[in-house]
């Protein structure tokens, strides 16, 4: 047995680390945060037709995401109602129907079974189909273009779910008039790692930044002057936010370019400042361009346009799922020079990627110890020293971009979530927590 708030303690910084590897505590998060929570599910435009389908897993369970005739997205367990082999196989196509490939069940793009081989000779036509489709993910949202889906009735409105973080992930999604779109095919490659540590930097952590990746700006950076601006913007101030388990951070720009991407990809922006202006405010626009994670395990770097999913895998394993992304209807040059940035730094052979993925599966490798996993872990930085609404950036926010104050938002809603506390009650709570904060700030 486990007593969550004895492990993780938010509002003092402290974590301890048998969370990262305790597998009844896995199990746990399997029920009590992935099967509750809304969890990313696909984007637009990786289903142009009617019949465009894409296997994904919401945490370990296998579904299939779907494009339906009239232009809706279902998404329903890719596991066959008979003995519970996949229904599809194919890891993305379009399709008229799904044949499970050990007896012959076949069900059309909505998950109806629709043929059961020898209905007639080994069923005596007496199997009603229309009970025996897989299970439907029965919420899907789809929010500007991306589509999100949530096995749980109770769930917020995935609007309520994101709360101020809409305005940060607006900063990626609605940057551009014409949207964007993903390059085809996902990277996906295994890590030893628990899935919070990639969720948890992802939603927090610039204070890595310039330790563990000296080396790769070095590699990557030839010219001395791109150099000093990377240094540069890591010396700039910057701002966080917290809210709901979500976390966004970046350095404060001061301008659009140059970009990571180069100078291809300066051009495009160059000419889509007004545009960008526009739709963000300059101010979003400049101050939202960095690290993000939607919790519990969706989450982006605006700097490297790369998007991914932490599958979890056991308590010790990620299986990561990421997408490179552009802005629609670009230049191509400037779409090879965002892809290219992408692959340099975060794939899995990229300068950046390989470094955190080496930091989080060396700390996974030192929680073998006995000892080691119940020696509590640091998390107070920034502690005391949040604010709200900061510039007009809405939410919980601080004034640096190093602070561990997103992290610590993201352990407080998992951990609430552990506790078995209902939705409703995480509501509550959370509005008597923002008033303390906000009496304390006053
Ligand atoms: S497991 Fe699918 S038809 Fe038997
Ligand atoms: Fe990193």
């Amino acid at each position: 047995m486990f007593h969550i708030a004895d492990l993780v303690q938010p509002d003092k910084g402290l974590i301890n680390p048998s969370i990262y590897t305790d597998p009844e505590i896995y199990q746990a998060e399997l029920a009590n945060v992935f099967a509750r929570s809304w969890l990313f599910l696909a984007h637009d435009s990786q289903l142009p037709k009617k019949g465009s389908f894409l296997q994904t897993y919401m945490a370990e369970d296998p579904v299939l995401v779907v494009r339906q005739r009239d232009g809706s997205v279902k998404a329903f367990l890719n596991q066959c109602r008979h003995r519970g082999m996949r229904i599809c196989r194919a890891d993305e196509g379009v399709a008229k129907a799904f044949t499970c490939s050990y007896h012959g069940w076949a069900y059309n793009i909505a998950g109806e079974l629709v043929n059961v081989p020898m209905e007639d000779r080994a069923y005596h036509n007496e199997i009603d189909k229309s009970q025996w489709g897989p299970r439907q993910v029965p919420r899907i949202h789809n929010y500007k273009g991306f589509y999100f889906g949530t096995w749980d009735d109770d769930a917020p409105s995935f609007e309520e779910y994101l709360g101020d973080m809409a305005w940060y992930f607006d900063a990626m999604a609605d940057r551009y008039d014409d949207g964007l779109e993903l390059v085809p095919g996902a990277t996906k490659w295994v890590i030893d790692a628990n899935w919070k540590f990639a969720a948890e930097q992802f939603a927090s952590d610039m204070y890595h930044v310039p330790i563990s990746h000296s080396s790769g700006f070095v590699a990557l950076f030839e010219d001395p002057e791109i150099r000093a601006l990377a240094a540069g913007a890591l010396a700039a101030p910057g701002r966080q936010f917290s809210g709901n388990g979500h976390g966004s951070g970046s350095g404060l720009r001061p301008d659009l370019v140059p970009d990571p991407a180069g100078p291809d990809f300066d051009a495009f922006l160059i000419e889509r400042r007004e545009e960008i202006y526009r739709r963000l405010g300059e101010q979003r626009a400049l101050a939202v361009y960095g690290h993000n994670t939607v919790f519990p395990n969706f989450s982006w770097l605006a700097t490297n346009n790369t998007m991914r999913v932490w599958h979890p895998r056991g308590p010790g394993r990620i299986e990561v799922w990421s997408w490179a992304y552009l802005p629609k209807n670009a230049p191509e040059e400037a779409k090879r020079a965002s892809r290219l940035n992408t692959v340099r730094t975060f794939s899995p052979a990229g300068v950046f990627e390989t470094d955190d993925g080496k930091n989080w599966t060396e700390v996974q490798q030192v929680l073998r110890g006995h000892i080691a996993r119940q020696t509590s872990f640091n998390a107070q930085m920034g502690l005391g020293h949040e604010e709200r609404d900061l510039d007009g950036m809405p939410g919980r926010t601080a004034g640096d971009m190093f602070t561990e104050m997103a992290g610590r938002g993201m352990y407080q809603r998992w951990a609430d979530l552990m506790s078995g506390l209902s939705w409703q009650e995480i509501a509550e709570l959370d509005k008597r927590r923002r008033e303390q904060e906000e009496a304390k700030q006053s």
